[in-house]
């Protein structure tokens, strides 16, 4: 039985995160998607309604025989991950420039927590440029983000802003 912890913000969850979570499928037969609860941070959608979402667009993507569950945390992500008798950290990779932050944080953790392993994983190429962060900001632009976020998150980002 392998687990494996996908951290994050998830703010909002893109095609990407659900590559990632598909290919982390098929290495883990359990994936905690872990919603970083940061008040430091204003986000577009509240832990809450990001869970929802999660759980919402994950019922329509394909686990094989792997449990996908959603969760969120607070403080040390090493700690979390021991608390969830996690085996593995999974994160995204899409270019050299998040490699370079990436692995900062893995030789980070490493530190904290030796038994804990990180696994990069590469999104198809289609979503190498997309982040939750450009997303946002394109959208709030009124530019089109049909295709980068599954539907039912730019039905969300609609309601939150429009009403
Ligand atoms: O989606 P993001 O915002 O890139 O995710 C960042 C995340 C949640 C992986 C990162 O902020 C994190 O691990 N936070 C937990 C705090 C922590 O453990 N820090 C010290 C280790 S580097």
């Amino acid at each position: 039985m392998r687990r494996a912890i996908y951290p994050g913000s998830f703010d909002p969850v893109t095609n990407g995160h659900l590559d990632i979570i598909q290919r982390g499928c098929k290495l883990f037969d359990e994936i905690i998607i872990a919603i970083l609860i940061n008040p430091e941070k204003t986000p577009f959608f509240s832990v809450q309604e990001r869970k929802e979402i999660l759980a919402e667009v994950l019922r329509d993507i394909e686990q094989g025989g792997c449990t996908v569950i959603v969760d969120s945390f607070e403080g040390l992500l090493v700690q979390y991950a021991a608390e969830r008798k996690a085996d593995a950290i999974v994160r995204g990779i899409r270019a050299i420039s998040d490699y370079e932050y990436e692995l900062q944080r893995a030789m980070m953790n490493r530190r904290l927590e030796p038994a804990l392993e990180t696994v990069f994983m590469m999104p198809a190429e289609a979503y190498s440029y997309v982040s939750s962060r450009l997303v946002k900001e394109v959208f709030q632009l009124g530019g089109n983000i049909g295709g980068l976020v599954p539907p039912i998150v730019e039905q969300r980002m609609k309601v939150k802003v429009l009403g």
